[in-house]
């Protein structure tokens, strides 16, 4: 599938997105949210993929929403089209594991598309920022919520009170990404990381996944009581037979993903 704003490439079970509009600093315009939330759904329905990447150039991860198309829009115009919410919602829908490689800037709604993945991996040259405030707006795909949970508050305020930039030091001391990489070992760490999500059951992957989201979408006891359930269930599979036969033959699991 040929893309205007985005390069798709499919290898070894890993579908890495590259976001592509370098004279903008890959700002998220509509066409590039829609390309991005198309090749996400693909990806995610393509039995080739069994992790997805996400990233942007050495420069920029994404700069924000595109100011120059939405400078000009009204209330009725981005309330009306509830804008880039399907989108955004299109990018939470998504079943397989996706990390964010991110060097350079994440701004705004770049930052948002990182906080949207399933854990972000950055360069040492990586900037995290909302600087929305700057521009007489808020967050608006997600920031002033994910942010906060991420981070905890006093940050989150601080960072969308005054706009101020969070380098990858920081961001790896405050939690928000999970490791910081040198800018050149950026991409190779990400695809070795997605590769080593692709060799593991896929069954268990997707379990995974929606247990620790449930961490932030109910109440302590809920999500523990749903991780209880996922791990009974677990031993239903013929991967979990596997896994622990493999352990105590001492060798590696061969996996098939049932
Ligand atoms: C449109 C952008 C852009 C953006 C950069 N560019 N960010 N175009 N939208 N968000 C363009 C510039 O206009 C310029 O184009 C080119 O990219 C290079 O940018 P420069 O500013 O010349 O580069 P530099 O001096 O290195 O500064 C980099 C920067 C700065 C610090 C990242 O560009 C910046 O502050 N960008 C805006 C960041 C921002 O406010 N993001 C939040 C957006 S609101 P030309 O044609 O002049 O060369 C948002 C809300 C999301 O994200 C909610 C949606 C629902």
């Amino acid at each position: 599938m040929a893309y205007e704003t985005i390069i798709v490439e499919i290898e070894d079970y890993v579908a890495l997105i590259r976001l592509n509009r370098p004279d903008a600093l890959n700002a998220l315009n509509s066409k590039l949210m829609g390309e991005l939330s198309e090749a996400l759904t693909a990806a995610d329905g393509n039995d080739n993929v069994r992790c997805i990447i996400i990233t942007g150039s050495e420069k920029a991860f994404a700069a924000g929403a595109d100011i120059k198309e939405m400078s000009e829009k009204t209330f009725v115009d981005v309330f009306g089209d509830d804008m880039f919410a399907a989108e955004t919602e299109a990018v939470t829908r998504v079943r397989k594991p996706i990390i964010a490689a991110v060097a350079g800037y994440a701004l705004g709604g770049g930052c948002e598309l990182a906080m949207m993945c399933d854990f972000i991996l950055c360069a040492d040259n990586a900037k995290f920022g909302q600087p929305e405030i700057n521009l007489g707006v808020v967050a608006g795909m997600g920031g002033t919520q994910r942010l906060t949970r991420f981070v905890g508050k006093s940050k989150s305020m601080d960072m969308h009170l005054t706009g101020r930039f969070m380098d990858a030091a920081e961001a790896e001391r405050c939690g928000l990404v999970s490791r910081v990489v040198p800018a050149k070992e950026l991409i190779a760490e990400a695809k070795k990381t997605a590769a080593k999500i692709a060799e593991k059951s896929q069954i268990t992957v997707l379990a995974v996944k929606e247990s620790v989201n449930r961490a932030y979408e109910t109440t302590m006891r809920e999500g523990l009581l749903f991780e209880r359930r996922v791990f009974h269930s677990l031993f239903s599979t013929e991967d979990q037979k596997e896994g622990m036969a493999a352990f105590l033959e001492k060798r590696s699991p061969q996996f098939r993903d049932r």
